[in-house]
């Protein structure tokens, strides 16, 4: 930190109202909020909720310029709270950070204290982002499953966006628990990357767009993790066998859902709704152990690709066209 000046990816609003973006050098600490924990952040990690705070989506972010990255992993370099103190490691995930206040593409943030999580001092900070708000969001929804299912070996679950941040993770999670995972992705590309992750089987977005009409269809799944929403979400419901299972976490498709009761009352099909931010510090904690968020296993290098805060606007310009596959970690050190 040259002069109490740090590097971050910074958004502004132009005068003809269109956002631009691009990495500054010349922010400064001072400027952080008067909160109580500054971190130096080590790593941060790329979310849907980053790209809609940068086209200047009004229910994310309204005032600019800003530094978005609802997400961070790095250390404790000054703290008034007594919960932490200076070397301390921590990682903030899941919390309203990156929105109204300035996030994770910063080197450094200033936080409330109950946004952070100390972590174990060995832990692997650069793995912990592959997890991120969205890893987070996808074991909530495993965990929805197995709560309801108890054991997932061998069930047949289907996962929409795919090679995005949710259903990458959740893909993941799910095949290392023994399901029979079918991945659904716009990508016709993504194959050996599904695969590489788990999926058994996998199906084009457009498959399950198109099945329109019946109130109910032959039912093929036993449970879902959805992230889009509307006619998907909608389709699946219609697809998911006695007593199944679906967590809904995401409208990248469509916000409304057009059902009709059939799906509950005439198959006993359980609608779990899933919210990862704000949750209190002993879910994350559990959730964090559960699921090994320090240490992500075997296949993790296909997972993620790790780069650096100059490459961020392009990695953002990908996130927004649709053409990114699976998780992307930035270095900020
Ligand atoms: N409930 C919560 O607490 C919570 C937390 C985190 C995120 N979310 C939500 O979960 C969703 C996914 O977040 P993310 O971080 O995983 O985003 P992401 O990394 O951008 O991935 C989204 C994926 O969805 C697929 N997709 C894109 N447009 C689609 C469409 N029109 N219809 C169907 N699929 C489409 C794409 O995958 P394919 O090309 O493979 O199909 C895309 O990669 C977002 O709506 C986000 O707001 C919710």
């Amino acid at each position: 930190m040259a002069n109490n000046t740090y590097k971050a990816f910074v958004v502004e609003k132009n005068e003809d109202k269109t956002f631009s973006y691009s990495v500054k050098d010349d922010l400064v600490v001072d400027d952080l909020p008067d909160d109580e924990v500054l971190i130096r952040v080590y790593y941060s990690t790329v979310n849907y909720k980053d790209s809609l705070s940068i086209q200047g989506n009004p229910a994310i972010t309204r005032r600019f310029p800003h530094t978005p990255g609802i997400d961070a992993a790095g250390v404790v370099e000054a703290s008034k709270s007594g919960d932490y103190t200076v070397g301390d490691k921590v990682v903030i995930i899941g919390q309203p950070m990156g929105m109204a206040s300035p996030g994770g593409f910063g080197q450094y943030i200033r936080v409330p204290a109950s946004w952070a999580m100390k972590v174990a001092a060995d832990t692997d900070l650069e793995q912990t982002m592959v997890y991120g708000t969205a890893g987070y969001t996808a074991a909530l929804s495993v965990d929805a499953l197995k709560h309801h299912f108890g054991d997932l070996t061998n069930r047949k679950i289907i996962v929409t966006g795919a090679t995005g941040g949710v259903g990458c993770i959740s893909v993941t999670l799910l095949s290392q628990l023994g399901c029979q995972v079918t991945a659904v992705s716009g990508k016709a590309t993504a194959t050996p990357f599904l695969n590489s992750i788990g999926a058994s089987e996998i199906l084009g977005r457009s498959e399950l767009e198109s099945k329109g009409g019946q109130n109910l269809l032959r039912p093929q799944w036993d449970g879902a993790i959805d992230v889009a929403g509307g006619n998907t979400l909608a389709t699946i419901l219609k697809l998911i066998d006695d007593n199944g299972c679906v967590a809904a976490t995401g409208m990248v498709g469509d916000t409304t859902l057009n059902t009709t009761v059939l799906p509950f009352i005439l198959r006993g099909i359980t609608l779990v709704g899933i919210n990862a931010e704000n949750t209190d510090i002993h879910t994350r904690q559990t959730i964090w152990n559960k699921y090994n968020f320090h240490d992500m296993p075997g296949n993790s290098a296909t997972l993620y690709h790790l780069i650096t805060l100059n490459d961020l606007p392009a990695a953002m310009d990908a996130i927004i066209q649709g053409t990114q596959i699976g998780r992307i970690v930035v270095d900020l050190r």
